[in-house]
């Protein structure tokens, strides 16, 4: 997909980034737009220039969730054949590091959205929330699960249930969120983040990625078996003979994510 109808596509140096331009329906996550941000996240995701993909959303929201206009008429069978939550499982095999620069509202589909990339920097006025359940139904693309993960199931189903918001600052009490900034720094404070993600090297942070996902999922031992085949594959790479080199003779190193 190369033309963008939802989404503002660019780059900037080492760093991709995906702006959500439905402004108008706060940028409402409609099929055609979630289709979209998941081809521009895969394209950055192939392209070897990319070291890290920030999603952010123009205007007063992120996302305020999946386009309820587009979802009042569904039934459960056209959902099945949709098959529509398939793009979202995509975002979570991407291995470039992802943050979610959270603008304003993240809520429903938007905040699970945020919640697929790595991290989260969060506008001070930024909110984030499940109401799902005040249209009777619950979230759909991983929110129950990531949330429970990250908060615990007790705290988990108090927001999921009472379908209020998180302020920025409760979001980055509960370790949802890395980074609370003003509002007019948002972007600045994510490139600065993003292009010093972007010096590392990059072999290192995906496997590093990949390691700590395991964590969230595997028995202790398992992961850490995991963590040392990861650690014994970076031997393989001319960005840990550089970066050992560059100790040693007290220079700086140049990382290629060879
Ligand atoms: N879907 C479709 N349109 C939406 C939308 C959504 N999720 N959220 C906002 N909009 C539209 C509004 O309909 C409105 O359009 P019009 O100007 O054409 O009427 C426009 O965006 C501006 O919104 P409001 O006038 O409602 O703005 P507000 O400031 O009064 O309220 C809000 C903001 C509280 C976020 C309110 O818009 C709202 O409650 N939105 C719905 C939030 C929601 O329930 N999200 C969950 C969706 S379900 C989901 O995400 C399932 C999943 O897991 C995938």
């Amino acid at each position: 997909m190369s033309e963008w109808n939802s989404i503002a596509v660019r780059q900037e140096g080492a760093v991709g980034i995906i702006e959500l331009a439905r402004p108008h329906v706060l940028n409402a996550l409609s099929r055609q737009m979630v289709a979209e941000i998941v081809a521009a996240v895969e394209a950055f995701d192939r392209d070897e220039t990319v070291r890290v993909i920030v999603l952010t959303g123009r205007g007063r929201a992120f996302a305020a969730g999946a386009d309820i206009q587009e979802m009042a008429d569904d039934d459960p069978i056209r959902l099945e054949w949709l098959n529509q939550f398939a793009d979202w499982d995509r975002l979570s095999i991407v291995k470039t590091p992802m943050i979610a620069a959270v603008n304003g509202l993240a809520l429903g589909g938007g905040f699970e959205l945020a919640l697929s990339c790595d991290l989260i920097v969060a506008s001070a006025t930024a909110e984030f929330g499940f109401p799902e359940v005040n249209l009777g139904v619950m979230p759909g693309a991983g929110g129950t699960q990531r949330l429970t993960k990250l908060i615990g199931p007790k705290r988990a189903l108090e927001w999921l249930w009472t379908g209020e918001r998180l302020s920025a600052k409760e979001a980055h009490k509960l370790g949802i969120v890395t980074r609370v900034v003003s509002p007019e720094l948002l972007m600045e404070e994510t490139m600065r983040l993003a292009q010093r993600l972007a010096q590392q090297p990059p072999l290192a942070l995906r496997l590093i990625k990949e390691a700590v996902q395991k964590a969230v999922d595997y028995p202790l031992y398992e992961g850490m078996q995991f963590e040392r085949k990861n650690f014994y594959l970076l031997f393989a790479s001319e960005d840990q003979k550089e970066g050992m080199a560059a100790f040693l003779e007290k220079r700086k190193p140049r990382f290629q994510g060879k």
